[in-house]
């Protein structure tokens, strides 16, 4: 029996201590509270629970060497989430209000930031708690925002070890429109297909690639990697605009890399991991390589020799560089809490 210390406990499965809590009612916010993190009363006929009214975002706050806590692109998250409020026409909180309740939570959780390569990772939620179950066409008029903490690791158990992806060349991953849109519906409709190819392929995610089109796996973007050159989707409504997948794409053109950001074929992603690269990104994800594509019917394909390649270490290191205060913030993109 192996031991489930902090470091080997899945990802997100450990809460801190606290958590913040604003509401939502008669138009206007509550000022936030910090409470015990522990189950909350909401109403059987709250909106959430039977029209999703729903999104989420995610991200981290780093312990640097030195002992301060940084956090990545917090700006750029809550613009996302804010977009996701709108879209799901959920009362969309104000910057200052999340941020208040980011850097609260972190600065009491302060001693839970797990030293590199670990992080403290950032929930925040917004829930639709409107009691009426005919509202099924009217917006939630109240709402809860939590923003919960969890001490990461890694996403992926095995660390670097290369991932097995399953291409799914028909279903997609949820609604054409919502792809863009963090809500958790998402990730159920993403889950039948998810735990289908874990069962008949062995495979760590799903990529979906409908009409034979790359789009993004089920919790990660997905780029392709070769010496001096990154090809990856175009943004679209379809899917998750990943920050990142900016930050990756930003870093690697100043670093000599040609980014090309277009619709691309599952048969042109087979042609580039002959000799080229695969990775995932994302918060939880960072950058993990894949080493397998197994496509309909259990063909499989290897990316580059099956190992995690150069160019996949040398962004992965670059940014993580960044993040843990190693190498210069020269985007801004850090801020201490
Ligand atoms: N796509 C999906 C479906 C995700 O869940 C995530 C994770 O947040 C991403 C992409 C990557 O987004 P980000 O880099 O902003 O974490
Ligand atoms: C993230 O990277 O923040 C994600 O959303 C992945 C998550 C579903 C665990």
């Amino acid at each position: 029996m192996t031991s489930t210390t902090p470091q080997n406990a899945p990802f997100g499965s450990i809460l801190t201590d606290v958590m913040a809590v604003a509401t939502f009612k008669d138009g206007q916010w509550s000022a936030p509270a910090l409470r015990a993190v522990g189950p909350i009363e909401i109403h059987p006929a709250a909106h959430v629970l039977h029209y999703a009214s729903e999104c989420f975002e995610g991200f981290k706050a780093y312990k640097w060497a030195d002992g301060s806590v940084h956090v990545f692109r917090m700006a750029r998250h809550f613009e996302r989430f804010r977009n996701s409020a709108r879209s799901l026409e959920l009362p969309e909180p104000a910057e200052a209000l999340l941020a208040e309740m980011v850097n609260t939570v972190i600065d009491r959780c302060r001693a839970a930031v797990p030293d590199a390569p670990g992080a403290l990772y950032l929930r925040p939620m917004l829930i639709g708690t409107m009691p009426n179950i005919g509202a099924a066409a009217t917006p939630s008029n109240e709402a809860m925002l939590i923003v919960l903490a969890s001490p990461v690791w890694d996403y992926f158990a095995g660390g670097l070890k290369p991932l097995r992806i399953y291409v799914e060349e028909q279903a997609t991953r949820c609604a054409s429109h919502l792809g863009v849109v963090k809500t958790g519906g998402n990730y159920a409709a993403a889950l039948g297909p998810t735990l289908a190819a874990r069962r008949e392929h062995k495979a760590d995610q799903v990529l979906f690639a409908p009409h034979g089109e790359v789009q993004e796996t089920g919790a990660a973007n997905f780029l392709l990697l070769r010496d001096g050159h990154i090809l990856t989707r175009s943004l679209d409504p379809t899917f998750l605009n990943g920050v990142t997948r900016h930050s990756v794409l930003t870093m690697a053109a100043d670093m000599g890399y040609r980014i090309e950001e277009r619709v691309f074929s599952v048969d042109e992603m087979i042609e580039w991991v002959a000799t080229g690269e695969a990775v995932l990104s994302g918060t939880a994800a960072v950058l993990s390589g894949v080493g397998t594509l197994v496509r309909h019917g259990g063909t499989e394909i290897k990316v580059g020799g099956g190992i995690i390649g150069p160019n996949t270490l040398k962004l992965r290191s670059a940014l993580m560089a960044i993040q843990q205060g190693t190498a210069p913030d020269r985007y801004g993109w850090l801020h201490k809490v």
